[in-house]
């Protein structure tokens, strides 16, 4: 029987989300800050409007072609899902059972921990180690797990809350993917930050049959409401994992996975303005004598000298912020939002740390 997550777990993720508590700016959950352009509105709305008829499977063939058109990957080899979130829930039921053990960073994704105790498996952690304005996963770790008997190795690359790559290399991933091919074990890499970070190693799906990756149409692209996500697998894997999945996603999300597909430049500039936007709070954040480490996503972790609670002290201030999960006091990991929002939390940060706000 798999175990029921516990409230404690689903609330580690923010679910159910938080009400905005009279909250004015929320940079608490990576989304993007802006809405998704007309032309896909519209194609959602369109599909509303024929709400009655189940999807079109026509509709879900042109969102694979048009992925594999984006991604390079073969149409065989794509596996769409409820977001990034259900690809990766699928992935941890296919290879763990009860009493199995998978592996992850610590920290990382928190629903790692969630869809493993779902399983009735149990999530081992590699601590990050921090190195100047980064972390690192010491890989040796990861290949130790797997020697010890792990099932699933779970890396977010870049990693959440970090904002770090923690993948070494090609060569080191390669030696994890042999390694848990001998064993039987899946390598689970998790690239929903990719668009922000340009680097990925989904190349490898076509060479290992045990390595997914996993995406989301959530962030670049503004849909996180609408849940689109995929996972990139050799065919052999990918078959497995569409079969666990539900036989239709809501016609809404396809018809704006499509739209979005279809002229991905709006979020081609979304991700250039969001990580100069990033590149701004990270500056300002430092220049108020926080420490924000370099970050490849749409956040950006920070420790305030000070503030044993940035969280609940921006809370107060009408900001919404995260808890990264790390140990000792100060820690927020906040989303780039929009250049407003990016300014009210630097004017936020400089009020609680006593310093003038920068100028702009
Ligand atoms: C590392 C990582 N993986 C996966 C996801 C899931 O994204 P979604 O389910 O919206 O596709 C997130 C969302 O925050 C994430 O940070």
């Amino acid at each position: 029987m798999p175990v029921k997550a516990k409230p404690w777990l689903m609330e580690a993720r923010g679910y159910p989300p938080p009400s905005l508590d009279g909250a004015r700016i929320r940079l608490d959950l990576n989304e993007s800050p802006f809405p998704p352009p007309p032309g896909v509105v519209e194609a959602a709305a369109k599909a509303v409007a024929e709400a009655n008829r189940y999807p079109r499977r026509e509709l879900y063939e042109e969102v694979l072609g048009l992925l594999s058109g984006y991604t390079g990957a073969g149409e065989e080899m794509l596996v769409l899902g409820l977001g990034g979130d259900m690809v990766l829930e699928k992935a941890f039921s296919l290879v763990l059972g009860p009493g199995d053990t998978a592996v992850a960073p610590e920290p990382s994704f928190s629903m790692y921990r969630v869809y493993a105790s779902h399983q009735g498996a149990r999530l081992e952690t590699v601590p990050l180690r921090e190195e100047g304005d980064h972390w690192t996963l010491p890989w040796g770790e990861l290949l130790e797990a797997l020697r010890r008997g792990a099932r699933l190795v779970a890396v977010d690359n870049p990693n959440n809350p970090t904002g770090s790559l923690v993948v070494p290399g090609e060569q080191e991933l390669v030696e994890l993917l042999e390694e848990a091919g001998r064993r039987g074990a899946l390598v689970v890499l998790d690239e929903a930050y990719y668009e922000f970070s340009g680097v990925t190693y989904a190349e490898l799906t076509e060479s290992y049959d045990n390595l997914l990756v996993v995406r989301t149409m959530s962030k670049a692209f503004s849909l996180a409401g609408l849940r689109v996500g995929y996972g990139i697998a050799h065919p052999r894997l990918a078959e497995r994992l569409r079969a666990l999945m539900p036989p239709f996603l809501p016609s809404p999300s396809l018809a704006a996975a499509a739209a979005a597909l279809r002229s991905p430049g709006y979020a081609e500039e979304l991700v250039r303005l969001i990580r100069r936007e990033r590149e701004w709070l990270r500056e300002r954040l430092e220049r108020l004598g926080a420490r924000a480490y370099r970050s490849y996503t749409n956040f950006v972790l920070a420790r305030l000298p000070g503030i044993e609670d940035p969280v609940e002290a921006l809370r107060e201030k009408g900001i919404l912020v995260r808890r990264p999960g790390l140990p000792g006091g100060g820690w927020m990991r906040v989303t780039v939002g929009a250049p407003s929002e990016n300014s009210m939390l630097v004017n936020a940060v400089a009020e609680l740390l006593g310093a003038a706000p920068p100028r702009p």
